[in-house]
């Protein structure tokens, strides 16, 4: 289906347009540091503008009016050909972020189940009825927010796409996507599938384009609603103020440095394989990676070991062969950014286990390889075990017992998820109770679904994606209060 794709087109108001102030780039293969495709478009300020407006008119216009179980039928259309084409746009993500193929495909092909999912809530938008007394009936409404912008990364582009079209198109809302620069490929072709569902023109407007111009452009616009973002903290600090004038309303889904911790009674090998690979799958580019791997101490020497071991069978390689475990990172700031903090620990005193290094040899050299990297003996107050470095390095802490469990895991800034392995049901309970993190794995991890809410607590965001919860960032509540007399007091009675 994309084999003749225009990627050098915006998908505006059901229509396929060259940017009208922007341009078209390259778009880099990450895992040779080469163009795939010549020319993307990148749309500016002036077509966020036209893909605002249409999105307006959508929303003022059919969208807006078409009933819940419409706009429903539509999603599950889109949802079913998203099954057909799903192996198709895994290659093409893979091609733009490098992210190994079996792992793209795993991902990719629940979407289609993410979208079923938001498709069955769309007619269930109902709201409550509230007693007061005899003389009113109340009642709560459920009204879409409007015109929402969807700014998405480029770690999983479509993952992150889905988790907010799903809601935003189930609660009534129309959407411009602006996609990340380094990535907008596979986001560019959903706009195929979007016609071939039939949405009316304008209810999703894809525009990529870069973060500071068309991406502030679209968070300033007066015509836009609501605003949700995955990425950054930094960047959600800019877009805050950026949205400050037109008091915007935010959904933000921002990093983490999630706390997995192993304690001794836990099934160790279990434990170690849901480790190894929670800070290395995605290249360790996912804000909900194990990236602290917290080890109590009888089984220190045995997980480092272990950690060791499993280094060694990770198959890294060209992404699209289907037997390569890991691939490049997605572009070369992220490359140089976890070299950078691979310097960092080293400097900080941490023992370097085994990796880091980018791949500099053989087929590989001119790509982003780099080395599956674990750092042991990191303290917790280390910048490697504070800050997200997004590559695959794993930064192993020891502790003992419960209390310094819970406080290490909770030192960060961030509280997005977290990891606890133990065989004690009551310790189970007590220390996941005790974690600050929007959500918490217990004897598994980065377990993830259309059902379960997803989200953080701290600095790792605001609001709540996937689950029923999804939608509410995208609905208005309006409470309607009628008299069952109709009859008024007159406060100045003569
Ligand atoms: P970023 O936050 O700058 O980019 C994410 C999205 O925001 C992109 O679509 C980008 O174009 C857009 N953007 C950037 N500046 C903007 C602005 N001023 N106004 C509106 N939109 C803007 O993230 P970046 O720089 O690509 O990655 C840096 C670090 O951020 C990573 O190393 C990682 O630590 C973290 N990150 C976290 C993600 C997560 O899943 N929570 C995803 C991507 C990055
Ligand atoms: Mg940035």
């Amino acid at each position: 289906m994309f084999q003749e794709f225009a990627f050098d087109h915006l998908y505006i108001n059901g229509e396929w347009v060259l940017p009208f102030d922007g341009e078209t780039r390259p778009s880099i293969d990450p895992a040779t540091g080469k163009p795939w495709n010549d020319a993307i478009a990148f749309g500016g300020p002036g077509d966020i503008d036209r893909a605002v407006d249409a999105a307006r008119q959508a929303f003022e216009g059919p969208w807006g009016r078409l009933p819940g179980h419409e706009r429903a039928a539509i999603l599950r259309k889109f949802a079913d050909l998203y099954a057909t084409q799903a192996d198709a746009l895994a290659r093409l993500e893979t091609q733009d972020n490098g992210r190994a193929l079996r792992e793209t495909r795993a991902d990719i092909g629940l979407h289609s189940q993410y979208y079923h999912w938001f498709a069955s809530l769309a007619d269930k938008l109902s709201g409550r009825t509230i007693p007061i007394d005899d003389s009113v009936h109340a009642f709560t409404t459920r009204e879409p927010v409007g015109v929402v912008g969807l700014i998405t990364p480029w770690n999983v582009p479509l993952m992150s796409a889905a988790w907010k079209l799903g809601p935003a198109l189930a609660a009534g809302c129309t959407v411009v996507i602006k996609p990340a620069e380094h990535t907008p490929a596979s986001t560019l072709a959903l706009g195929k599938l979007f016609e071939e569902a039939g949405f009316p023109p304008g209810v999703i407007n894809i525009v990529p384009g870069d973060g500071p111009s068309a991406g502030a452009h679209l968070v300033a616009h007066p015509g836009v609603d609501k605003v949700t973002f995955t990425g950054e903290g930094a960047t959600a600090k800019t877009i805050l103020k950026t949205g400050a004038d037109t008091l915007k309303r935010f959904t933000f889904e921002l990093g983490g440095k999630s706390p997995h911790i192993i304690f001794a009674d836990a099934d160790i090998d279990q434990a170690v394989n849901a480790a190894t690979n929670s800070a290395w799958t995605l290249c360790g580019q996912s804000c909900a990676l194990g990236s602290r791997v917290l080890v109590e101490r009888p089984i220190y020497a045995r997980v480092l070991e272990a950690f060791q071991q499993k280094a060694k069978r990770v198959r890294v390689g060209p992404p699209l062969q289907p037997e390569t475990h890991m691939g490049p990172q997605a572009h070369s700031q992220q490359l140089d950014k976890t070299l950078s903090y691979i310097d960092i620990g080293r400097a900080e005193g941490a023992e370097l286990l085994t990796g880091g290094a980018r791949i500099k040899s053989g087929p590989l050299a001119s790509g982003y390889f780099v080395e599956p990297t674990v750092f042991a003996d990191v303290r917790p107050d280390m910048r490697i075990a504070q800050e997200e470095i997004f590559g695959p390095v794993a930064s192993i802490i020891p502790f003992q017992g419960e209390d310094e469990a819970v406080q290490i895991a909770n030192g960060t800034p961030y509280g997005l998820t977290a990891g606890l392995w133990s065989n004690d049901v009551g310790r189970a309970h007590r220390v996941s109770s005790r974690i600050k993190a929007g959500i918490v794995w217990v004897n598994t991890y980065r377990f993830i679904r259309w059902s379960t809410p997803y989200g953080g607590f701290k600095a790792s965001g605001w609001g709540r994606e996937n689950g029923i919860e999804a939608l509410d960032p995208y609905l208005d509540t309006k409470t309607t209060v009628i008299s069952k007399t109709g009859k008024f007091p007159d406060a100045y009675e003569a």
